[in-house]
């Protein structure tokens, strides 16, 4: 089930984000590929700008990694998505991103709808301590849903490739599955409710490289239906899955010992991988800093 071009704005006005570019012409077909549009995002903890002045797009039914060392707010600027800082005490997000848009931001916009629209994948899969079936049904249950579960049930976890593996045990408590099902089912439990984006934060870093390649596998099998936007720091898969890439590093002022995470290029993967623009980027992609 796709929420892509049909998917009702979240908020019945556009917004124009205040950076949005003036066209004069009718909107470029561009306009209709994107999924997010972010323009000079900061996102502060407290007193402390943990990234700054980021600006890129993400395009639709594409896949694309954000890759950078640790601590240059590959995480941060990820949950920026689905408003996932807003959770966190001291927080603050400026700037403007754009969803289909609409501002993210829009007091009007309810984050809980927006976290259905934009689900999130974690580094350490988190099933609830329920059962299989239970875990799939549980987004749907919350939102109201009493019929047809076990259709959407065995749907999402088909499409996570978990379904031959657990059908003849969906009842069995999820905590009994190896990391890699975990995984896939908190994948299967995200596309229940129907979401237009996947945001997934190292979601293979605990896995071993057969539970790997399937997930790699699956994310390749369901981008027709979804946009993903993945963190990794590992850049065999960046480059195995990925179209485009997003390099992040954390820029540091000696001066005044602050350390701001930035983006140093985003571009399709290929040219990133083969021919960067940013030394940097270069230094990073061949391993020889980072
Ligand atoms: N909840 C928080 N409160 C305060 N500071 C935070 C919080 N989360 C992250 N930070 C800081 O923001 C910066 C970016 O952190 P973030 O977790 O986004 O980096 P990352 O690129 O995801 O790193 P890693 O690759 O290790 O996961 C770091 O300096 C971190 O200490
Ligand atoms: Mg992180």
């Amino acid at each position: 089930m796709s929420m892509t071009d049909e998917a009702p704005r979240l908020i019945e006005r556009p917004v124009a984000a205040a950076a949005e570019p003036q066209a004069a012409e009718p909107p470029p077909a561009a306009e209709r590929d994107v999924v997010f549009r972010s323009h000079d995002v900061n996102v502060y903890y407290g007193a402390f700008r943990a990234v700054r002045d980021v600006t890129f797009d993400v395009p639709k039914n594409e896949i694309m990694a954000l890759i950078g060392p640790s601590g240059c707010g590959k995480s941060t600027v990820l949950r920026c998505y689905n408003r996932m800082n807003d959770l966190i005490k001291d927080a603050r997000v400026t700037g403007a991103i754009t969803y289909r848009g609409t501002d993210l931001y829009d007091e009007r916009v309810d984050p809980v709808e927006v976290r259905r629209r934009i689900g999130m994948v974690f580094q350490k899969p988190n099933p609830f301590p329920k059962s299989i079936y239970d875990n799939v049904a549980y987004g749907p249950r919350v939102a109201g849903q009493k019929k047809g579960l076990d259709d959407v049930v065995e749907s999402s976890l088909r499409k996570a490739a978990l379904w031959e593996e657990v059908n003849d045990r969906l009842n069995d408590s999820a905590l009994g599955l190896s990391g890699g099902q975990q995984q896939r089912l908190c994948i299967a439990r995200a596309i229940a409710v129907g979401p237009d984006v996947l945001l997934m934060d190292e979601p293979c870093s605990a896995l071993d490289p057969i539970a790997t390649a399937r997930i790699e596998d699956l994310m390749q099998e369901i981008k027709q239906d979804y946009t993903i936007m993945i963190v990794t720091h590992n850049m065999q898969q960046a480059a195995r899955v990925s179209d485009t890439t997003a390099f992040f590093t954390a820029d540091v002022r000696s001066e005044n010992d602050t350390r701001t995470g930035i983006l140093v290029e985003v571009d399709t993967t290929q040219k990133m991988f083969s021919n960067p623009a940013d030394e940097r980027t270069e230094n990073y992609v061949t391993g020889r800093f980072g």
